[in-house]
């Protein structure tokens, strides 16, 4: 019997392909609707399913009985968190199994690398480096994909204002624009260009929409806005996925002015698969299905089922309310037929598109797994991108880049020989993967310059906790070396999912460790490691020397190596504000300027600011230092004058007036002197980085047109209002080294 299905179903398929076509059908559509025919209603809600693998949890595991008896009844169209050829191979068999051999779909958080674990998203993002990001997408899909794996749960491109959120160290940060093209660039990175190539994975925008503005930080919190603010900063970057050919989108966990984005219509039909026109499927977030009972917008897992497939939701993650609801929703005339086929479609057109049809197994070939995860241009893409993340926050007397000639160096902290936590919080590990070795911060240093040093090592303290007891080593270690180089910071697992904190300072007595150093007259470069940009005021005050090390991967030591001697010149600028207390959150450049701007020093009744504390933030949205100095000059508008239809062509001179080669992010803040609504005192609209040798000096250009004026206005019209705006040329978004007017025309 199971053969003559299966027969069926490739006759089926096979006369398919040669139907005459409606011009916006495709072939994948003309397959999948043969498929669909002959499908029951309960094997189309087993499309809709999607189970963790029976270990290795990313979030609560519901009770589910015999897996493999529901896959070979066709209960489950994909698993997530299965890792491994053999493993992938194991499931696919028994799918193989079902009556009409409908290949699953394997998913995985391949968040930042795979077995080469790349930096932390956010980390990358501090890059503003497109390729970089691109490759370092690639080398995750290419491990990913050789493991068994089709489809990743990334990118995340939730912007987020909120250092206490766990999860920021996910994303890239808190300006849309940089935002859209960083997500656009993963997404090219993750999918390559041709669907379903073998080395390549399925990417998902995530999580829609606006999971980064939980109210207080707080992870799955609610979220409550004007669809201005939600159209103007957090869906760009989604649209941008869009336009990359994203193949899914995720739903978020929260809830969004009172309705849950699981069962939310404005977002899911009218907005994604409406007006985007996306013609991929939809995934909820794990359980965020069964999870609108807690919400209090449904009463049980039936309706629950029944608001998330009329919402727009095609896949249930892990709650399992479609595959035992939807059937029932149907013959009781609660849900039309027509969207359980609309949603099985989305979902069978992909599995064609990865070519499982063809071929369930592509995948799951052992030998270019073992060749893939050892691929030393993996390692090359992930120092690469390592080095370009990391911040200079401070050097003071160009402390930095270190002599390869220092005779004696002490390299201090609980950071210095750590393996794992170099890999920031999503390492694939909970799928089962172990990855490549990592080069500690210790072994970079010895790579650098073991050879011609006195190395010193001293743990000093803990991260956490308040034992000071080695604190003496330490100091001693200190008082032997010609420099000090301190690593501290948190926990990899201190921040990511669940990981919202009330308290962003650097934990334990790391910066009383920092002080005792600091007593012995040696000069200390402070190495911070993080998810999130911290609060570490002493540091910033008494340290010579700070770089921003994040999470860098598995090449972090030799990336670290390379800044601290020099061999890069760090070029990394921030993309989230850094505040100076966690009392100053949201906290971010693009603000509105109110009715009584601050700074101003009439009288406190005339600037919104704090009576116990500066209204500047410790660091800024695009700050970054280099060895090296950059000196902005001459910037010319081509016409002070501009009609809609017209460009200005903004142009202007950055030298390196310093004595090292190095890349400079050179960014264009314009703003809207006076529009219907408020407008925010500068809005990053372009940027460029920009490579020069010492004393080399280029003109750079950039190009006004009427989509950079443009803003969401209270009727969600996307307008460019006549009158004048302000032009600024930033090295960040404080750092203004040029400025200018036009006017737009009516
Ligand atoms: C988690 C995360 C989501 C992830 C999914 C599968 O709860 O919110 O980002 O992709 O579950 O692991």
């Amino acid at each position: 019997m199971k053969r003559n299905n299966f027969l069926i179903l490739s006759l089926a398929i096979t006369l398919a392909a040669y139907h005459p076509l409606p011009a916006q059908e495709s072939t994948f559509d003309r397959k999948a609707d043969s498929v669909l025919r002959l499908m029951t209603l309960e094997e189309k809600a087993g499309q809709m399913n999607q189970y963790n693998d029976d270990w290795n949890a990313t979030g609560p595991m519901t009770a589910k009985s015999d897996m493999a008896g529901q896959i070979r009844d066709g209960r489950v169209g994909s698993i997530l968190n299965a890792a491994g050829t053999a493993r992938t191979r194991t499931w696919q068999e028994m799918a193989m199994q079902s009556r009409l051999r409908i290949p699953l779909l394997f998913g995985q958080d391949v968040i930042h690398g795979y077995k080469s674990t790349m930096p932390i998203p956010l980390a990358e993002s501090c890059s503003w480096d497109m390729e970089a990001i691109e490759r370092a997408a690639r080398a995750g899909a290419a491990e990913a994909s050789a493991c068994g794996i089709h489809w990743t749960f990334a990118p995340m491109v939730d912007i987020t204002r909120d250092p206490r959120w766990g999860r920021v160290m996910e994303g890239a940060g808190e300006d849309p624009l940089l935002g859209a093209r960083i997500a656009y660039a993963r997404v090219k990175g993750y999918q390559g260009d041709t669907p379903g190539a073998v080395n390549s994975l399925m990417a998902c925008a995530k999580h829609y929409a606006a999971y980064g503005a939980a109210i207080g930080g707080r992870d799955y919190n609610s979220v409550d806005m004007s669809d201005r603010m939600l159209w103007e900063v957090y869906l760009p970057p989604f649209r941008a996925t869009i336009d990359a050919g994203v193949g899914t989108f995720m739903t978020s966990f929260n809830d969004i002015n009172g309705v849950p984005s699981t069962g939310n219509p404005y977002l899911l039909r009218d907005i994604l698969k409406g007006q985007w026109g996306f013609e991929g499927f939809v995934v909820s977030d794990w359980g965020s299905v069964g999870e609108m009972i807690n919400h209090g917008t449904v009463k049980d897992g039936y309706e629950a089922a029944c608001s998330a497939i009329l919402a727009g939701c095609d896949m249930d993650m892990e709650s399992h309310d479609f595959v035992d609801y939807l059937p029932r929703l149907v013959n009781e005339g609660r849900v039309p037929v027509a969207l359980i086929d609309d949603a099985v479609r989305r979902i069978l057109k992909k599995k064609f598109e990865l070519g499982l049809f063809d071929d369930p197994f592509k995948f799951c070939d052992p030998e270019r797994e073992q060749r893939e995860i050892y691929n030393p241009e993996h390692e090359a893409a992930a120092l690469d991108m390592a080095r370009k993340s990391i911040v200079l926050l401070k050097n003071e007397n160009q402390l930095l880049p270190l002599s390869k000639e220092l005779k004696t160096i002490a390299f201090i902290g609980p950071l210095v020989k750590a393996v794992k936590e170099n890999k920031g919080f999503w390492d694939n590990e909970i799928a089962g993967v172990d990855s490549n070795f990592i080069v500690t911060q210790w072994e970079g240093l010895e790579n650098k310059v073991g050879k011609t040093a006195r190395l010193l090592y001293a743990r000093g303290c803990d991260i956490e906790g308040q034992r000071r007891d080695g604190f003496a080593e330490a100091v001693e270690v200190a008082a032997q070396a010609d420099v000090v180089i301190l690593s501290i910071g948190e926990h990899r697992a201190m921040s990511g999912e669940a990981k919202s904190t009330s308290d962003i300072s650097i934990p334990g007595v790391q910066e009383e460790l920092l002080a005792a150093l600091l007593e012995t007259g040696k000069p200390v470069v402070v190495l911070i490691n993080a998810g999130r940009p911290l609060v570490f005021n002493y540091t910033a005050d008494h340290a010579p020397a700070i770089l921003y090390t994040w999470w860098l991967g598995c090449q972090a030591g030799n990336a670290i190596a390379d800044v601290l001697f020099g061999d890069y010149n760090p070029s990394a600028k921030l993309t989230m504000t850094f505040p100076l207390s966690v009392g100053q959150i949201p906290i971010y450049y693009s603000h509105f300027n109110t009715g009584r701007p601050a700074p101003d020093d009439r009288n406190r009744f005339y600037n919104s600011s704090y009576i116990d504390l500066s209204i500047y933030p410790r660091f800024e949205f695009g700050y970054g230092l280099s060895y090296t100095t950059f000196e902005y000059s001459n910037l010319q508008l081509d016409k002070k004058q501009l009609k809609t239809d017209e460009t200005i062509t903004v142009s202007f001179t950055v030298r390196n007036s310093g004595p090292y080669d190095g890349e400079e992010i050179v960014q264009l803040y314009l703003r809207d002197l006076v529009g219907s609504i408020t407008r925010p005192v500068k809005e990053l609209r372009d940027f460029r980085k920009i490579s020069l040798k010492a004393g080399e000096s280029m003109v750079v250009q950039f190009i006004i047109d009427k989509e950079k004026l443009s803003f969401y206005n209270n009727q969600l019209q996307w307008v460019a209002e006549p009158g004048e705006f302000g032009v600024m040329i930033g090295a960040s978004s404080r750092d203004i080294r040029l400025k200018d007017t036009f006017v737009l025309l009516d």
